[in-house]
């Protein structure tokens, strides 16, 4: 594959440097501890719960956000009495792969869903019009999964309400979502901690689960099924974060007010600027309450957006849509069923994901500007 090396790109990250890292080091040095739930992924689990308003038993550190989606899965199957038969969850096929490719690897099959056009998400109104259609018995549905858009909050109240209803669990893929996580009634969540994101370490992820045994059960799948008596119970994997990646993401915790605010005011100079244009706008959801890890914008006219990716290209900026055409067009995932993607098809004509990240220039979002101003039709 070409590499094309934007003067701008779409994504810059800069993690913790040396000295901030040190006094993390220094102390994996000291305990000659590397992993196994160590005490820096403790003390990052300790910080996340206040941050996240939870039980501190109830977050679990884990490798990625992808073996956290996974898990919270596998136990759903483990919870049922037949484990061979097939099982679906529903999720919008506008997401990044990570999302199917986890409901995969969990034993599942997915079924893709359409979004909802104003906000880019699978809402619980998508899902019961797919249910009135009977194409599976809804008895074998056992998840549904929202996804968030690049952040972008989840109507929560929504689907604790749809859970009620139908019975159905939710497990919400809320990669993006550190700055913008808010507690459920039901269902468990996912935040990605990849480098990637607004609060990164590499490679890293999050499960905020809505009890405590939940927690302690997914801690254990994380650990190959052990439980306190070194007892494998039940088939895991190893989902473990090492004590080098925690040390990372201490450090990046240890900074994130101090660069919340520089990022926040980037954000509010773009918002202020797309604001004012008449055709394009933020993907719903982009407001200035917490810090973006992306930032994706809504063309009015689908013709003009491969005009502007041509354009961006010859000025050094990268415009692109990050997640693509939707999910289900790859190879892997065309075996699968989908059903009514209209929106989706529109977004892959009308979203696009604009340069943004804590170090760019104000100057250099002027610059996007003046481009997207010609595109404003
Ligand atoms: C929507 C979504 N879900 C899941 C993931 C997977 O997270 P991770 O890379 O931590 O496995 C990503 C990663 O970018 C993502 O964008």
């Amino acid at each position: 594959m070409k590499t094309i090396n934007y003067s701008l790109p779409l994504r810059k990250v800069k993690l913790p440097i040396l000295d901030n890292l040190k006094k993390y080091i220094n102390q994996i040095d000291q305990n000659l501890i590397y992993s196994n739930n160590g005490p820096l992924v403790k003390s990052l689990q300790k910080l996340l719960s206040e941050k996240f308003f939870v039980n501190y038993e109830n977050i679990v550190i884990t490798s990625s956000g992808t073996i956290g989606l996974e898990i919270i899965l596998k136990n759903l199957i483990r919870q049922k009495q037949n484990q061979i038969d097939e099982y679906y969850c529903l999720l919008p096929s506008f997401t990044f792969v990570a999302s199917a490719m986890a409901i995969i690897n969990a034993g599942l099959t997915p079924i893709f869903l359409d979004i909802e056009f104003e906000t880019g998400q699978l809402t619980p109104k998508i899902v019961e019009r797919f249910l009135s259609e009977k194409k599976v018995n809804q008895n074998k549905i056992i998840a549904v999964m929202p996804v968030s858009p690049f952040g972008a909050e989840i109507n929560k109240e929504n689907w604790d309400i749809f859970k009620l209803k139908h019975k159905i669990d939710i497990v919400y893929d809320e990669a993006w979502c550190f700055d913008s996580f808010k507690k459920s009634k039901f269902g468990n969540s996912v935040i990605s901690l990849h480098a990637t994101k607004s609060l990164g370490c590499g490679e890293g992820g999050v499960i905020i689960s809505n009890s405590k045994e939940e927690g302690n059960k997914f801690r254990r799948f994380i650990n190959f099924g052990f439980d306190q008596n070194k007892n494998s119970e039940f088939v895991g994997t190893n989902g473990k974060m090492s004590e080098y990646s925690a040390a990372v993401a201490l450090a990046s915790l240890d900074i994130w007010e101090k660069n919340k605010q520089e990022i926040l005011n980037k954000q509010s100079y773009y918002l202020k600027k797309i604001n004012a244009f008449s055709n394009i706008h933020v993907l719903a959801g982009f407001n200035n309450k917490w810090v973006w890890g992306a930032l994706p914008i809504i063309l009015n006219n689908s013709k003009e957006l491969s005009k502007l990716i041509k354009t961006a290209k010859l000025h050094g900026i990268e415009m692109r849509n990050w997640w693509g055409p939707g999910v289900h067009r790859f190879p892997w995932s065309k075996q699968y069923m989908s059903s009514n993607l209209v929106n989706t098809d529109k977004y892959s004509n009308k979203l696009i994901n604009i340069p943004f990240f804590q170090e760019i220039s104000f100057d250099n979002i002027n610059k996007v500007c003046e481009i997207l101003k010609n595109f404003d039709v």
